[in-house]
């Protein structure tokens, strides 16, 4: 155990050789009339079979961009089978989902509008219900093919990458204000570091750009007997591979003080719960002291400001 921890450090200390957390850009690029009517689009129950969900049923706007329960209920009472991760900053992420199924935000935004656990339409059905109402004339005015499966992901995608949330006290302090954090929040991002955290979490999303196993030094037991095996999988439902097993991409922490619970099956109540879940599985630390508490100050800087595209919606 001790020459494992030893050489897991090590192997942290490579990582963080590389590793830095950047601030978000204060503006985002997308083309505004697609993302207009992307948002018009996330918001409306036309996508979902019938007629009662959209995509911000789940993924909470203005909000968290996600609900705040371990399981969201998709159509006809149907339980998804991971946590729902937020929309928020969702494009800075390098693959989408929690196993990376899908590459990016316009090949994963089509997949919702099928998933029977979330909106659960047929493509078709969704493409004819668009053609008879008044989003035809909005399509076309955009795309002269008009409504189609690729448009439709093409205005969503756009969107997406207006949700942005800039400006956090902790992108102030990286952009050079030493005031912008107290001395604890300072001495909780310096244990963050420390401790080996930002190995895994870091980049723009502080996290989103790297698989890691859940479980690197002590395993992990699913607490809820509820989780089912596709859960405990992870990465493995797209590689196949047994070493994938369990491998998660590793989740943006922006925001992070706003989108309990935490974890791929929601298990983790809270911020300090989760810390905790983190520190021992994947650096091996047991005993509970004030680090926690340092890093949970820290963690709660970085909640940015809300998206432009959604401040007439406040
Ligand atoms: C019933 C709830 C529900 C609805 C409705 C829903 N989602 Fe999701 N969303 C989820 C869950 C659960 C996941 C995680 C799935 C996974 O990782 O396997 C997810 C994942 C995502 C992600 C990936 C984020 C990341 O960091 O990996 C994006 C983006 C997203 N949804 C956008 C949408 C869009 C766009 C719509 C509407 C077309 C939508 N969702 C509708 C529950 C929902
Ligand atoms: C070896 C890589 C690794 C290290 C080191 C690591 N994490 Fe994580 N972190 C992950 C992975 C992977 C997940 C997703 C696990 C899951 O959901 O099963 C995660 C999830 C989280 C979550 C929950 C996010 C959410 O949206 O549910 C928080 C909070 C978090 N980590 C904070 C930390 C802190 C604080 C530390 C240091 C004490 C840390 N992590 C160290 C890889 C790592």
């Amino acid at each position: 155990m001790k020459f494992l921890s030893l050489f897991f450090s090590f192997f942290l200390s490579l990582l963080f050789a590389q590793s830095a957390i950047t601030p978000i850009p204060l503006t985002s690029i997308y083309d505004e009339e697609k993302a207009e009517l992307g948002k018009e689009l996330f918001f409306d129950t036309i996508l979902s079979e019938d007629g009662r969900m959209s995509c911000v049923s789940c993924h909470i706007l203005p909000g968290n961009g996600a609900d705040n329960v371990a399981f969201s209920v998709g159509l006809d009472g149907h339980i998804a089978k991971v946590n729902t991760p937020t929309v928020l900053n969702a494009v800075y992420n390098f693959s989408q989902f929690w196993d990376g199924r899908a590459e990016d935000l316009h090949e994963q935004a089509l997949m919702p509008i099928f998933n029977p656990d979330e909106l659960g339409s047929s493509i078709e059905e969704a493409i004819e219900r668009l053609k008879k109402s008044p989003y035809k004339k909005k399509f076309s005015d955009i795309y002269a093919d008009g409504v189609t499966q690729k448009n439709i992901a093409d205005v969503l995608g756009e969107f997406e990458k207006a949700l942005i949330t800039p400006n956090s006290r902790f992108d102030q302090y990286l952009r050079g204000d030493e005031d912008a954090l107290s001395e604890k929040e300072k001495k909780g991002y310096k244990t963050f570091q420390d401790l080996g955290c930002i190995a895994c979490h870091n980049g723009v999303n502080i996290g989103g750009n790297m698989y890691q196993k859940i479980g690197v030094m002590v395993e992990y037991d699913y607490p809820d007997a509820n989780t089912n095996k596709r859960a405990l999988d992870g990465r493995y439902n797209v590689t196949l591979r047994q070493r994938d097993k369990r491998v998660f991409k590793v989740p943006s922490l922006r925001n992070i003080a706003l989108t309990a619970p935490y974890l791929h099956d929601g298990s983790a109540k809270s911020l300090r719960d989760a810390i905790i879940e983190m520190r021992e599985h994947q650096l091996g630390i047991l005993e509970k002291n004030s680090e926690i508490e340092d890093i949970e100050m820290f963690l709660k800087t970085l909640n940015g400001e809300a998206p432009k595209i959604l401040e007439e919606m406040k």
